[in-house]
């Protein structure tokens, strides 16, 4: 049962609600708006009908329309242009830990990030602690290096015995000595975990970025993590029916001086004869 109510005296029976509802479980009843009783389990509780009231009738699991925060400007459209075109990844970290106050208002702008049927299953494993990190890093390269020596990497996967070796000699090509590390995971099961992950991951990338903070998407230590040693995500609570993936994250120890070129290499339009052409 959803705990979702329409306040009478605010609803001016606009029908914004209604149009905006997703799943369309809301009417209008003699001009107030009230959800549909039999399609009640439908509602994905994505909050639209709350956020687009004009005049905040509506209230949510416990969520008021007065709590929420008023919308202010966007970032200029050169702002986010700059960002997106200046974000690079960072693979040499400063050994210096990210503030807890940091810390926090990334992991709480994960919540806003989209999901397929806004399920949120994503799970958010954070490596806040710095030595967690160091102790995390190397009971995963011993345990890559033991299945070297093992014979026993899994196919596709014989290039984590020179990464072993690397580490052993100092040098971190999985980790990059980065202080902290995020893996969102979700169940495979759910309606497009691999999108969930990536979008959350992408999100967090950008507003870190924005904040000083150097990033790396790290598909080494996600192969590492869910291939070579699953023992370690089990035992930092990852289910075994998740998809995941790792992002390395801190100060960073490089400084770039100019943005990289690119252009787009595979971009096609769609023409009125549902074929397509080059860009
Ligand atoms: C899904 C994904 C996985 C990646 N995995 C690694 C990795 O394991 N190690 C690494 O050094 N870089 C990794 N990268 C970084 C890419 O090499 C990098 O994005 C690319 O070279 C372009 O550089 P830029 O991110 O600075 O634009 C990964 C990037 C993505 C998107």
């Amino acid at each position: 049962m959803l705990q979702w109510q329409v306040d009478e005296d605010r609803c001016v029976g606009c029908g914004e609600c209604v149009t905006e509802c997703p799943v369309g479980i809301i009417e209008l009843r003699d001009g107030v708006a009230g959800i549909l009783p039999h399609r009640e389990k439908a509602c994905l509780q994505c909050q639209h009908c709350l956020a687009v009231c004009p005049v905040g009738a509506f209230s949510m699991a416990g969520v008021q329309p007065d709590a929420c925060a008023p919308l202010g400007e966007m970032p200029a459209p050169e702002a986010m242009d700059r960002l997106l075109r200046q974000r690079r990844s960072c693979r040499r970290f400063a050994q210096k830990p990210v503030e807890p106050a940091l810390f926090q208002r990334l992991v709480e702008a994960l919540a806003y990030a989209p999901t397929g049927k806004n399920v949120r299953a994503t799970r958010f494993t954070v490596v806040d602690d710095a030595s967690v990190m160091e102790r995390l890093r190397h009971t995963v390269m011993e345990g890559v290096a033991r299945a070297a020596a093992d014979g026993t990497l899994p196919e596709g996967l014989g290039f984590f015995a020179a990464l072993a070796r690397r580490f052993a000699e100092g040098q971190d090509l999985v980790f990059r000595k980065a202080p902290h590390m995020i893996i969102a995971s979700s169940p495979k099961g759910g309606p497009s975990p691999e999108a969930d992950v990536y979008i959350a991951l992408a999100q967090l990338e950008l507003l870190a970025q924005s904040l000083g903070l150097g990033t790396l998407w790290c598909g080494f230590a996600t192969w590492a993590i869910q291939a070579v040693v699953p023992h370690v995500a089990r035992s930092l609570g990852i289910p075994e029916d998740h998809v995941m993936y790792v992002m390395l994250l801190g100060y960073p120890a490089v400084r770039f001086h100019r943005a990289v070129q690119r252009e787009i290499r595979h971009s096609f339009r769609v023409t009125l004869d549902l074929q397509s052409q080059p860009w």
